[in-house]
């Protein structure tokens, strides 16, 4: 976490377990996970295919689906106005669940159709999470307030294409649409979770440029979920990167990128092409993330690992997690000297 204090903290998750329990076995989709989230940042949370992060930011929003999904262990502590409250405790469809999500949280989804159903135009949509909250007195009132949010993300002409239907926006403005979806009620942390890999690489840089100028006006904090090394680099104040349900690394975005220590991390750096050094040949991770139906004993990279130690990686001894230099955290035997 970047030098903050205690106070500037807006959410604290400990420990989560999120289990999908099937007729075939349990699936540990995130398996012990640790992050911590400061008003006003950017953590960033990185991690290949099937790693747990969108299962991850949906247990935050109570939206696993219930059964099979459960929430076997740990806190999601939410700090607000002094007050903390876990989540974790919270009935999925109580009102007090309903409240946080809209109000405290935001959230911009991966799926691009999740935020709109195809029947109601944009703006019928916007307006209507508008008055469950009550940030308007009526409709007219919630009309207004979805057009300037419209505007606020960029979209042209928004007293007209309010009443347009999602399919009548290209990608681009149907992700400014879902950020004033996820911006309604003013949240004070927005999980954005893949929030441009859908698109064009300009719409991209646009949309990141927009999260960006946002968060500079309201000060909310973003929980920027990606597979692009490039983007979270540039937007993100501390990076957690997540493999197979675990939190092997945290730091801030500096000590990440030019200290990477778990194997797993330095495996993401070489197999990307680096934004600004000579051209080096890509080395793939080698394999495949298993399956969190089965997962290996001791350390859950170890099978896939550069630096395996036989005897030692695999294991039944947990994982320790080291502070290798100040607020910079390794899941790792590596960096164990017991
Ligand atoms: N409803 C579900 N039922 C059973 N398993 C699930 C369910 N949802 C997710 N999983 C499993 O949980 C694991 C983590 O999935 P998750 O969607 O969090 O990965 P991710 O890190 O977001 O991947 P991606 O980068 O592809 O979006 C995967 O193995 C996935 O198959
Ligand atoms: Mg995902």
């Amino acid at each position: 976490m970047s030098k903050d204090n205690a106070e500037d903290i807006i959410l604290e998750i400990k420990n989560l377990k999120t289990h999908f329990t099937l007729d075939t076995g349990i699936i540990r989709a995130v398996d012990g996970v640790n992050l911590t989230i400061s008003r006003g940042k950017t953590l960033g949370v990185i991690g290949e295919s099937g790693c747990g992060k969108s299962v991850t930011a949906h247990s935050i929003l109570r939206l696993t689906p219930s059964p099979p999904g459960e929430i076997v262990d740990g806190e999601i502590l939410l700090h607000r106005d002094g007050e903390v409250i876990d989540i974790t405790k919270l009935k999925p469809t109580a009102e007090a669940m309903r409240n946080i999500r809209g109000d405290d949280i935001g959230m911009i989804f991966q799926e691009p159709m999740t935020s709109f159903g195809p029947l109601h135009t944009i703006g019928d949509q916007i307006m209507e999470t508008i008055l469950i909250h009550q940030k308007a007195a009526d409709k007219g009132e919630a009309r207004g307030q979805a057009i300037e949010l419209l505007r606020q993300v960029g979209i042209p002409n928004p007293e007209q294409r309010i009443d347009a239907y999602p399919h009548e926006f290209s990608g681009g403005m149907r992700q400014r649409a879902m950020i004033a979806m996820a911006l309604c009620c003013s949240p004070t942390l927005l999980i954005a979770d893949e929030p441009t890999t859908s698109l064009d690489v300009t719409i991209e840089a646009q949309i990141l440029e927009l999260l960006t100028d946002l968060q500079a006006e309201t000060g909310m904090a973003i929980m920027l979920i990606s597979h692009n090394l490039a983007v979270v680099s540039e937007m993100a104040d501390d990076i957690a990167v997540m493999y197979l349900g675990k939190r092997v690394e945290f730091g801030t975005t500096d000590a990440i990128f030019d200290n990477p220590l778990h194997p797993y991390t330095q495996g993401l750096w070489r197999s990307i092409p680096s934004v600004d050094g000579p051209l080096e040949k890509l080395v793939p991770i080698p394999g495949v993330v298993p399956s969190p139906r089965d997962l290996p004993p001791g350390c859950v990279f170890a099978p896939r690992c550069s630096e395996f130690m036989p005897g030692v990686c695999d294991q039944l001894k947990p994982v320790p997690v080291i502070e290798a230099e100040p607020d910079h955290f390794v899941a790792c035997y590596l960096y164990d000297n017991e």
